[in-house]
């Protein structure tokens, strides 16, 4: 099955598509984990976007319809779009690349969240260089200070554009251009929405739920 996972910055989106990947064997793409390592790898492409990133804009349609594209031929167990499509361009984009692959969108899971949340998560989050594991210093910290559960690496990092600037900037950006999606596909038919608000394993079983 193919699946989106549609939710403002900090609604959990990636926190769920790991277990997904886990529990499920689906394949997570990501957009932002892959415009990231497109900069850590000093590509041209990376260079570009990452002041576009870091104060929380959009990159173009363009680029991510791109990145999507060479991982759909790749072919996979399901996937599950993170991140992807954010406008209705890259929605369109998306339902034609599946059409000509011959594949379908079973489900598009919206993580509902209210912004006084989304502050405190973002603001407390911090990820693994080593394996992607996403932690919070209050909600989900590392079992040892300072040392990945996951794989046991030390290189813990906080990301550019969390801080409550480029946050307010990512907030916008989602409510003029990516929420117009929630009645997109909506008005398709595959719209479910889960409380994005309760603990992460609750959120998981909704989203089972939905899935079936
Ligand atoms: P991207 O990387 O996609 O970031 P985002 O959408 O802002 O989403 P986040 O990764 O911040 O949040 P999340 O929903 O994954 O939450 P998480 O699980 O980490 O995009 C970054 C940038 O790249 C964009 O601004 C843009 O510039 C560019 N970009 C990417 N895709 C693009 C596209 N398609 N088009 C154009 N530009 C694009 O959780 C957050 C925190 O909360 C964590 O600390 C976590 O531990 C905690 N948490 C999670 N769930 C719960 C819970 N249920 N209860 C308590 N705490 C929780
Ligand atoms: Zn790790």
């Amino acid at each position: 099955i193919n699946i989106i996972l549609l939710g403002p910055p900090g609604a959990g989106k990636g926190t769920q598509a790991r277990k997904l990947v886990e529990e499920r064997g689906m394949v997570q793409l990501s957009t932002g984990d892959m415009l990231r390592a497109a900069k850590d790898s000093g590509t041209e492409m990376g260079n570009k976007v990452a002041e576009v990133m870091a104060r929380g804009e959009l990159v173009t349609d363009e680029i991510v319809i791109g990145l999507i594209r060479e991982k759909l031929a790749e072919g996979g167990k399901g996937f599950i779009f993170d991140g992807f499509p954010r406008t209705l361009g890259q929605a369109d984009a998306l339902g034609e690349l599946l059409n000509e692959t011959g594949q379908v969108l079973d489900a598009v899971i919206e993580m509902r969240v209210d912004d006084e949340a989304l502050v405190r998560r973002i603001t407390g989050r911090f990820t693994c260089g080593n394996c992607g594991e996403v932690y919070h210093d209050e909600t989900k910290p590392t079992a040892k200070p300072g040392v990945c559960d996951v794989c046991g690496s030390t290189d813990l990092k906080r990301r550019a554009d969390d801080n409550e600037e480029s946050l307010r900037t990512r907030l916008l950006e989602y409510y003029k251009k990516t929420s117009p999606l929630i009645g997109y596909y909506y008005a398709k038919g595959n719209l479910t929405p889960v409380n994005g608000l309760a603990e992460i394993d609750e959120v998981s079983r909704q989203i089972a739920e939905a899935l079936g």
